[in-house]
């Protein structure tokens, strides 16, 4: 069924784990994080980006998701992913998402709170539920291009007025992950503050956290796109143990999406190199859906610990 995250974060809390919210662009996404997800019960965030909205349209991705609901029999949030304005929140409110991101992390502090209690004041009036942020994660994401040097953690200091002032149901925060394949320097140890996140866990006691940036750049799929044409050199993700140890912590939702990319484009490629000759778009990107739906299960046993919890 479609549903908002509430009850999904209550019992991520509670039981030490969290949900993963993978970004959904295609059929063949949406059909691979799906299928892994019914087969081994595990309760489902979809999510939809700008990018996305404007690459598939707003009623396509939706009825992809619903015809995802059709198939398999688990709780499935569609959610917004980085809101960067009322209007887009609305939109999505009122076409049938129900639970949207309001990103204000590139505002004050002060405009942060306005713009982020404005969509909070409007959705939960509809029964759909809001994240917001604070703290910069550095990385690409559609518009917006946060350099290591802009990047911030978040302070613990703000996270309870912030709560508390725009009534959000869940927080983002930034403790040193973020966007894309390439996350830390090659030769550097990936850090993240677990610290910050303990601090922030002791101000906002109950309160779900979501981390963004939380691919692992499998490195089987970097190898597999580098042998086959592609070239990715460098990139790095988050080690897995540290999003485990962050999965029994207070955070509730963890987003993935590079390493969907990964995985489909590692499977394209191989077709594709290997086999010159194919032109139906089917033998590829068949492959390419077996591959998310292959890392999809991987992070729903091994990272997230949602097996069994729909
Ligand atoms: O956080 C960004 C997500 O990976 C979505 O990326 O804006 O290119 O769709 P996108
Ligand atoms: P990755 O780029 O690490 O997959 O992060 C995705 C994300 O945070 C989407 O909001
Ligand atoms: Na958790
Ligand atoms: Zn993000």
């Amino acid at each position: 069924a479609l549903v908002t995250t509430t009850e999904m974060f209550e019992k991520a809390y509670t039981g030490g784990y969290a949900i993963g919210a993978f970004n959904v662009n295609n059929m063949e996404i949406v059909q691979g994080i799906t299928e892994a997800a019914g087969e081994l019960r595990s309760p489902l965030i979809l999510q939809v980006s700008a990018g996305a909205r404007k690459y598939a349209n707003h009623t396509y991705l939706t009825k992809l998701v619903e015809a995802a609901l059709i198939e398999n029999d688990i709780p499935i949030a569609l959610h917004l992913d980085h809101g960067d304005d009322f209007e887009i929140c609305k939109a999505c409110i009122d076409g049938g998402f129900t639970s949207v991101m309001i990103d204000g992390s590139n505002h004050s502090f002060k405009e942060n709170i306005e713009i982020t209690r404005r969509v909070v004041d409007y959705a939960h009036e509809r029964g759909v539920v809001v994240e917001g942020e604070l703290g910069k994660l550095a990385g690409v994401e559609d518009d917006v291009n946060v350099s290591a040097e802009d990047a911030s953690y978040t302070h613990p200091d703000e996270v309870e007025e912030f709560v508390s002032r725009t009534n959000v149901d869940s927080l983002a925060i930034a403790i040193g992950t973020s966007h894309g394949a390439y996350k830390f320097k090659p030769g550097h140890n990936p850090v993240l503050r677990f610290d910050i996140l303990d601090e922030i866990t002791k101000r906002i006691p109950e309160f779900p956290i979501v981390l963004h940036g939380a691919s692992s750049v499998s490195q089987e799929y970097v190898k597999i796109i580098q042998e086959n044409g592609g070239n990715l050199s460098d990139a790095i993700g988050i080690p897995e143990e540290m999003l485990r140890r962050a999965a029994k912590s207070a955070v509730c939702k963890i987003n993935i999406d590079t390493d969907l990319r990964l995985a489909m484009t590692a499977g394209i490629r191989q077709v594709l190199f290997k086999n010159p000759a194919i032109f139906d778009p089917r033998e590829y990107l068949k492959v390419g859906r077996s591959n998310i739906k292959d890392v999809v299960a991987h992070k729903i046993v091994n990272v997230l610990g949602s097996d069994g919890k729909a």
